[in-house]
């Protein structure tokens, strides 16, 4: 990604999640997207590089085998880089809270007693960056009570239907009635955070491999990290698809 897109992407990134945002807005945004990501196309079709974007302009210029139209070039890209950015920025600034607001569990990973692994897992669990997604429908009906759900409840098919991984990871049928404390130390952190079946996340290993580099460089340069606000000020992202905040100010130390 060249540097000088990065501004604009990521206003367009955090625009696409703003899901309160009004018809305008929404095209507005769409039209942005469109015009940076021809941008980065058109600078990798003129220095092409060993990079994702270059690779997806061969496929599109492949004389056989499955050709993406230019349009289904700009959409993937567009998929890719706004599922890619703004799940891992809230990972890190989910992380990075948690942390912050509990010390002990910082001190936890500090003395060895859990790993860097265990505080993104646990931050996927408790904090899922993508809390719900819209846009699923029940292709049949589908009766809860037979799912190990609510007798008599009902999902017809058609219906639309808003997965809830925020409070799948805070379910405490599967992890207690703790469910809602964030614990580096817990046994069982399984979670939805990044999907299910065959759509489950594709950056999955890179999410968490990006957290694997960011967080211990972090805290190892800044060991006296803190926040710079009560957490209670705190603004969350103005969107019921991401969970993170506007901003987290830290003081470094
Ligand atoms: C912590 C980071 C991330 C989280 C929490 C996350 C979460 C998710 C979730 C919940 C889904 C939807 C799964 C479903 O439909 O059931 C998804 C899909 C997807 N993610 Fe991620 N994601 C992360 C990082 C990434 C990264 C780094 C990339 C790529 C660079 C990426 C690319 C995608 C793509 C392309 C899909 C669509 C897959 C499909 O529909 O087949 N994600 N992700």
């Amino acid at each position: 990604m060249p540097e000088e897109l990065g501004p604009e992407l990521r206003a367009v990134v955090d625009g696409v999640f703003h899901t309160s945002a009004d018809a305008a807005e929404v095209t507005d945004i769409y039209a942005r997207f469109y015009a940076v990501l021809g941008e980065l196309v058109a600078a990798k079709r003129a220095s092409p590089g060993d990079d994702l974007t270059s690779a997806l302009i061969a496929a599109h210029e492949e004389e056989s085998g499955t050709r993406l139209s230019e349009q289904e070039l700009l959409d993937t890209l567009m998929l890719v880089i706004s599922a890619g950015h703004e799940t891992t920025v809230n990972l890190l600034d989910n992380a990075v809270h948690a942390l912050l607001t509990h010390p002990d569990q910082l001190a936890h990973v500090r003395d060895g007693r859990a790993t860097w692994d265990d505080v993104i897992e646990e931050t996927l669990r408790a904090e899922a960056p993508v809390a719900s997604l819209p846009l699923r429908y029940a292709v049949e009906d589908l009766p809860l009570g037979e799912l190990g759900g609510p007798d008599g409840a009902v999902i017809r098919k058609g219906e639309a239907i808003l997965a809830s991984y925020a409070a799948a990871g805070r379910d405490p049928e599967q992890h207690g009635p703790d469910a809602a404390r964030f614990d580096v130390t817990r046994a069982a952190k399984d979670h939805l955070a990044f999907g299910y079946g065959v759509h489950h996340c594709l950056g999955a290993p890179l999410g968490r491999l990006e957290a694997r580099v960011a967080l211990p460089a972090l805290f190892e340069r800044f060991p006296g990290l803190a926040l710079a606000v009560p957490s209670d000020e705190l603004r969350p992202v103005d969107s019921f698809i991401s969970h993170g905040h506007r901003s987290l100010p830290v003081l470094t130390g």
